[in-house]
């Protein structure tokens, strides 16, 4: 048994946070602050807010700090200032920052602007732990692809896939007969149609188990989140679409299940706590790291629950399985579509509903079926655009007819 006593062995690990000032970042910021002797902070990475990339930077001791927004350059060298801390602001800053030398590089920026960064930060020898589930919905070929040829170490920092892969560590790939992913079933679970129709992003913010980003938080009102990890697993498992399923479990305790093909099943189970698949994915050799964490009281909780997801009342789901068992260039679509209608949600301009009606809208303009998967990052990059835009003129259109 490993001894809680021990001084950790070999060098402190150099870790880059791509998204420092999110909710992954922040949880991450956290573990390596109760693992200074084993962390060192390389670079930290936020997309517009100077002040908190700034205090977070000076926080954890790091060399540099980029921000993707020009304008909040200034903001951040004046915050910076006499730190002794390197900054940089826009898309050259982000990629210098993803780049630099490190051990470890969290990917935890959000949508698919964390792709560029995560797959720049590819190299032989360093480890992705990948928060970033757009990333492998937009380009996983691609990013698999590249991942592979460059020896790249793949983490799971999602709750579901972390638990999967440590739950995969029971047997052999070729013994897997199925994966399961939970989901909690998100704020909207028990509401009927009706209500559904009217609920508000303030509403879909409020989520029972979590708490995380905004865009994320709404994916999972949607359970588009659930359809975004069906396809992150089918990538970082090879496991086809076929032997993907969903399964509702409010409680979030039970994050994944590996049905084997002697009719046993290994189970991931934790606390709904990011800090924890975090924590796992910056761990090494199997080795495990502490983590402050309350252990989970099972008598307390009672009882578990699971049930099938609806994919009537979100259809977001039953869109996102059809793109994952299309395959092609369907999942670029989806994600970038769903992006745009999210934010649209969340202005206002659309409802609840209207989130999956613009992304079918958007599969059917861009004939997705029939797209060849991107066989680059910048052919996915490029569908992207070409989605976000087709998107928007969906929505203006839309906007524009008539109410009868
Ligand atoms: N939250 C969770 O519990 C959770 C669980 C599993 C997986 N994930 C995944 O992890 C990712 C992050 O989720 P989150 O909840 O942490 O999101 P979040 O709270 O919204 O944080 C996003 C981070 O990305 C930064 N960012 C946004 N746009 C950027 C850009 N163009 N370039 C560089 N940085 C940019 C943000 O900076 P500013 O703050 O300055 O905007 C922030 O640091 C998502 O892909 C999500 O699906 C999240």
């Amino acid at each position: 048994m490993p001894n809680d006593d021990e001084a950790p062995t070999g060098a402190p690990r150099r870790i880059t946070i791509l998204g420092a000032t999110g909710s992954v970042g922040r949880s991450t910021a956290d573990v390596v602050r109760a693992h200074a002797d084993r962390f060192v902070v390389e670079a930290v990475v936020g997309g517009r807010d100077a002040g908190a990339l700034a205090d977070l930077a000076v926080a954890l001791g790091a060399r540099f700090a980029a921000v993707a927004d020009e304008a909040a350059g200034p903001a951040l060298s004046e915050a910076l200032a006499g730190t002794g801390i390197a900054c940089g602001a826009g898309e050259a800053a982000v990629m210098e920052a993803a780049t630099r030398e490190a051990d470890v590089v969290l990917a935890a920026i959000s949508g698919a602007a964390g792709l560029a960064p995560t797959v720049a930060a590819m190299r032989p020898g360093v480890t992705i732990a990948l928060a970033n589930k757009e990333c492998l919905v937009s380009a996983g070929v691609a990013f698999m692809a590249q991942a592979r040829r460059l020896g790249v170490t793949l983490r799971a920092v999602d709750s579901e896939h972390n638990a999967l892969e440590q739950a995969l560590g029971a047997g052999r790939p070729e013994d897997v007969t199925a994966l399961t992913l939970t989901a909690s079933g998100g704020p909207f679970r028990t509401w009927e149609r009706e209500r559904l129709a009217r609920a508000t992003p303030k509403e879909a913010l409020k989520h029972p188990t979590w708490s995380m980003g905004a865009k994320i938080t709404i994916d999972s009102a949607s359970l588009m989140n659930k359809g975004l990890e069906l396809i992150e697993a089918h990538h970082l498992f090879s496991m086809p679409a076929e032997r993907l399923e969903v399964l509702v479990h409010p409680q979030s305790i039970v994050h994944g299940l590996v049905h084997w093909r002697d009719g046993s099943i290994t189970a991931g189970l934790a606390a709904p706590d990011m800090r924890i698949p975090i924590v796992n994915a910056l761990s090494v050799d199997g080795a495990r790291l502490d983590l402050d964490v309350a252990r989970v009281d099972f008598a307390a909780l009672g009882g578990f629950t699971f049930e099938r997801a609806d994919t009537e009342r979100f259809r977001c789901l039953a869109l996102a399985q059809a793109a994952m068992a299309q395959g092609g260039g369907a999942p670029t679509v989806l994600n970038a579509a769903n992006e745009i209608a999210v934010a649209a949600f969340c202005a206002g301009r659309i409802g609840f509903f209207g989130i999956a009606d613009t992304v079918e809208a958007a599969l059917d303009a861009m004939s997705a079926a029939r797209l060849p998967a991107p066989g680059s990052v910048a052919d996915a990059l490029t569908l992207d655009a070409e989605t976000r835009a087709r998107t928007r003129e969906i929505l203006q259109d839309r906007a524009s007819r008539p109410i009868s």
